[in-house]
């Protein structure tokens, strides 16, 4: 997970600094000039958080015994013994895409992946989210359609219509794909009209959802859902909705609504285990579990074991 691009904070978070935190380090993001920088947010003379130091110009002064790092990091004076000493903060890699700031602590495996619908549709910023959950955990939920009848009802499921068809899963290049994904909807997007919806789901990285749903007059609702994974039991999801329809509906609408889907989903997934399972023998999957067995490979693929993050 230290070589992916994490997401950090919506963009419009960060004003000059802001202290987040990531895989259980701190970190601080400072906005100079049109730039993000990254860095570790422990002073290293006796670890005291640098966020809550102040700019002078283009330096970071510790709020402790006002030690001052530049722009690069670099420490660049010590007031209490008239000179620098050769000090550096841990500097991270640091991007800015989707309206979201995305951190990697090492060098990126890859860049973020292209999302075509997030140019020319309407953009509804949703989250963030609180959840005091494992980060995979949240993510699995997110493109399981078969707790919609439950965890949903009235909303994106119906108790009449729990069975969900066959639909066509792989893991390729991209990620896990998901098509053909068929729920029947009372309430599919906060304007109150049952039908069926065709979805596809892709996790287009370890904690990077996207989903395109399209009804038969061609209307198409996507969302793009990622994970914060601060620590093992604390999740922050940040989403976007992406529609090429219902222009005129205001925007707190149908934000409201995905806050009470969150909110639904949030009861049930804090009272999961903290840890997340590789191992498929761990839990029971059927059918309509699928794209989750491919999430399990996926991951086991790509990050391998991370105990820190609870997913063993
Ligand atoms: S802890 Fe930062 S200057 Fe001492
Ligand atoms: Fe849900």
């Amino acid at each position: 997970m230290y070589n992916e691009y994490l997401p950090v904070a919506f963009s419009d978070e960060l004003k000059d600094k802001l202290e987040v935190q990531l895989l259980n380090k701190d970190i601080l993001l400072l906005r100079r000039e049109e730039k993000i920088y990254a860095f570790s947010n422990r002073c290293p003379h006796r670890l005291a958080k640098l966020s809550h130091g102040k700019f002078l110009d283009n330096e970071i002064q510790c709020p402790y015994h006002g030690w001052r790092y530049n722009l690069e990091g670099k420490l660049t004076y010590i007031p209490s013994l008239g000179k620098s000493m050769n000090v550096k903060l841990e500097k991270y890699f640091v991007k800015e895409k989707y309206g979201i700031i995305w951190v990697s602590i090492k060098e990126p495996k890859e860049d973020l992946p292209e999302i075509s619908d997030w140019t020319g549709f309407r953009k509804i910023k949703c989250g963030p989210y609180y959840i005091k959950a494992n980060p995979f955990r949240v993510l699995e939920n997110l493109m399981d359609v078969s707790h919609f009848p439950f965890i949903h009802e009235g909303y994106l499921g119906d108790p009449k219509f729990p069975s969900i068809p066959e639909y066509d899963a792989k893991l390729n290049d991209e990620g896990v794909i998901m098509e053909n994904v068929n729920v029947y909807q009372p309430n599919p997007d906060g304007l109150s009209q049952g039908k069926y919806f065709n979805y596809t789901y892709k996790v287009l990285r370890p904690l990077l959802l996207y989903f395109s749903k399209i009804n038969e007059r061609g209307e198409i609702f996507s969302m793009i859902f990622t994970i914060k994974p601060e620590a093992k039991d604390k999740s922050i999801v940040y989403a976007w909705i992406l529609m090429n329809y219902a222009y005129d509906t205001p925007e707190e609408k149908i934000r409201k609504f995905e806050d009470e889907i969150i909110m639904q989903d949030k009861e049930i997934l804090e009272t999961q285990p903290y840890e997340y399972y590789l191992d498929p023998s761990k839990e029971i999957h059927v059918k309509a579990d699928l794209g989750s067995v491919l999430y399990k490979q996926y991951l086991k693929k790509r990050v391998g074991q991370f105990e820190e993050l609870g997913l063993i």
